[in-house]
């Protein structure tokens, strides 16, 4: 299948002032914006004209920007193409999708009711934005996601998204969209067209150029279902902001470790798997100043000591020796790039930073993975970790299950975590 690469211009979409119960874009109807729109609304209509026996064989899946990833959508209530949306990305079926609406009067309809008490004050703080909200799976409403959305669970996740090309394009198709992030799944996220494309190409029709996307993690989601509310995924929106705003039902959120297992989590089934993975081994540093000498007492003298133990326990060195090629440096905060390409000297290194605020951290992070994997041609990754306030926390939990090896140091040691 080819897949078309359209451009959209999100300056060409405009909406009137702030009112989330009605999402009307206003867009010229002669602007090239206008008609890739219409191309991708005319894409995800087609699951559910499907059965006329002259329609075309493509799938109904459009990639689109949205502010936190690049998501691929399909028409969340028809189990035709959100089956689609599975198959493109090798998707495990178990693990749900985020079904994405353009205004409260949708989602109404696909709930079945209003929104419950609970999340009133922070869909009116957050939304639209990068916050996803867990909710009921109405027993009876003929417009409701498909069960294949949920994995037959008995909640639906949902948020409206906060980018005018997303917006527009659930607005003017006037559909609710399932869309994961749209990546293969396993691979880092996607926050560009030419990601999406990497991973995806002949595998969907269509992808909406909307430029880089601005938040660069994935939404936060919460489940105000269960009493205490429950942080299902750190994402774009900080758990400090939701206690801020959130009204006081929100200040006792429940919180798991930035690495949260999925037996603490059983109902967010997409944290179990192997996540946002570039090609080559990443190694996450967290607590380690300059970096310098972390990278020499961990990865270096492993090497050494490599050369003269046994084979019993090579085994277990053998996991943390530094691969041959050129080492990639990833700091933020602390690391002295120059320092640590010394330790690894005569090593070939390139030191990138992802950045000096957790905004910009967010937003470089999972962009900065693939260009060290393909641009640069890393052979291994080096990345410093963040603190967990604020952003940390969502940065942290895509660190931490990108890496392959975690070290932290504790006093005047370096503990091996994973
Ligand atoms: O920012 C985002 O959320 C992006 C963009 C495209 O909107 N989407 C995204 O989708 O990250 P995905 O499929 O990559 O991640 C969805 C997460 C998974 O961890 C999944 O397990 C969880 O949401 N999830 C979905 N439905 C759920 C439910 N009913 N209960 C609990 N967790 C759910
Ligand atoms: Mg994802």
């Amino acid at each position: 299948m080819h897949t078309r690469v359209l451009a959209v211009s999100p300056a060409a979409i405009k909406y009137p002032p702030h009112d989330p119960t009605t999402q009307t874009p206003i867009i010229d109807p002669n602007s090239d914006t206008y008609a890739n729109l219409q191309e991708a609304v005319a894409v995800i209509k087609s699951s559910s004209s499907s059965s006329s026996s002259n329609t075309t064989n493509t799938q109904p899946l459009v990639a689109f920007p949205t502010e936190t990833v690049y998501g691929l959508g399909a028409d969340a209530r028809n189990d035709n193409a959100v089956r689609a949306i599975y198959a493109a990305k090798n998707r495990p079926a178990d693990n749900p999708l985020i079904v994405h609406v353009s205004s409260l009067a949708q989602l109404e309809r696909i709930s079945g009711g209003p929104l419950p008490e609970i999340y009133v004050p922070i869909v009116k703080a957050f939304w639209p934005g990068p916050l996803t909200i867990v909710l009921p799976v109405p027993t009876t409403s003929q417009n409701s996601v498909s069960p294949l959305c949920t994995h037959g669970q008995k909640t639906f996740a949902v948020r409206m998204p906060n980018h005018p090309v997303a917006r527009a394009l659930i607005a003017l198709s006037d559909t609710p969209l399932a869309a994961p992030s749209a990546n293969l799944s396993t691979r880092p996220s996607p926050t560009s067209a030419s990601h999406v494309y990497a991973d995806l190409h002949d595998r969907i029709p269509l992808i909406l150029d909307g430029g880089p996307c601005d938040v660069g993690v994935e939404s936060t989601v919460v489940d105000g279902t269960v009493s205490p509310p429950k942080l299902l995924r750190p994402g774009g929106i900080s758990v400090e902001q939701i206690r801020q705003q959130g009204g006081p039902l929100w200040q006792s959120i429940v919180v798991g470790s930035p690495d949260t297992s999925p037996e603490q989590v059983p109902r967010t089934p997409g944290m179990k798997y192997k996540h946002y993975s570039p090609s080559c081994p990443v190694y996450l540093f967290i607590d380690c100043p300059d970096g310098a000498q972390a990278v020499r007492e961990t990865l270096l003298t492993q090497n050494n000591q490599n050369q003269n133990q046994d084979q019993d326990q090579n085994k277990n060195q053998n996991q943390i020796k530094l691969p041959q090629g050129k080492i990639a440096i990833l700091t933020t905060y602390h690391f002295d790039p120059k320092a640590i390409e010394q330790t690894l000297a005569p090593t070939e290194t390139v030191s990138r930073s992802l950045g000096v605020t957790g905004a910009d951290i967010s937003r470089n992070l999972f962009s900065e993975l693939r260009h060290l994997e393909k641009t640069s041609g890393a052979a291994a990754i080096i990345v410093e970790g963040v603190p967990l306030a604020n952003e940390g926390l969502a940065i942290m939990n895509r660190l931490t299950k990108a890496a392959s090896h975690i070290f932290r140091k504790v006093g005047s040691q370096y503990i091996i975590e994973k």
